[in-house]
């Protein structure tokens, strides 16, 4: 497990299918907000790839479950994805559950996966899309060093209006990781 501060970022866990799917996935609002595409339900026992790991598939994709170190309480979901072992980049997603916004833990994840992305896989960029209105995925990226590099106008369709995008960026040396943080 890889550890920040609050939270752990460990393996996919077949008893947390059903919780992130119910409270993340099924979701209408966060889903349409936090995926680039339209909701669809998820049924249950669905191989969705979002929630079901593939090893053997998913080389350009790690997906994580984020715990509370303080209990083990399944938080939500982490994923570096869209590797690029040539340009050396990455991008980073999360979505928390809703109970676990708020405290802190989003920031801490961003931590963890910079962590993972610059020092476990030697990566040199790392890259977040998020829509304008997000202000904590926005807060969550610049408490760690992202910069904000450009907005894209009107580039999500989201329940019923288009929103614009938000791309941040860091490089590996601009990243300061926090002092204790991510220690592996
Ligand atoms: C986006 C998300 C991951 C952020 O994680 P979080 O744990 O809620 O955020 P944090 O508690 O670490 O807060 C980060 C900062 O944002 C601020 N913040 C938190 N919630 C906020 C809100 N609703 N509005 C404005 N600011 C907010 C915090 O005060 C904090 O700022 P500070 O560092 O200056 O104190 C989480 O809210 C989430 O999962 N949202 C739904 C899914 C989603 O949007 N995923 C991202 C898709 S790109």
């Amino acid at each position: 497990m890889l550890r920040g501060g609050k939270v752990g970022l460990r393996a996919r866990h077949e008893e947390d299918i059903p919780v992130l799917r119910a409270e993340l996935y099924n979701d209408v609002v966060n889903s349409s907000r936090a995926e680039s595409g339209p909701w669809r339900p998820v049924a249950p026992g669905a191989k969705d790839p979002r929630l079901v790991v593939d090893d053997n598939k998913e080389q350009g994709s790690v997906p994580f479950s984020v715990v509370e170190l303080a209990g083990g309480t399944l938080v939500g979901t982490a994923t570096l994805w869209g590797i690029d072992t040539h340009n050396r980049s990455a991008h980073l997603g999360l979505g928390l559950r809703p109970a676990a916004r708020g405290k802190g833990y989003g920031t801490d994840v961003v931590a963890v996966l910079c962590h993972y992305g610059f020092v476990v896989r030697g990566l040199h960029r790392l890259q977040i899309e998020t829509l304008a209105d997000n202000a904590a995925m926005l807060r969550s990226a610049e408490r760690n060093g992202f910069v904000r590099e450009g907005v894209l106008r009107g580039a999500g369709w989201v329940m019923g209006e288009f929103l614009d995008e938000v791309v941040l960026g860091l490089l590996a040396e601009e990243w300061k990781p926090a002092p204790g943080d991510a220690a592996g």
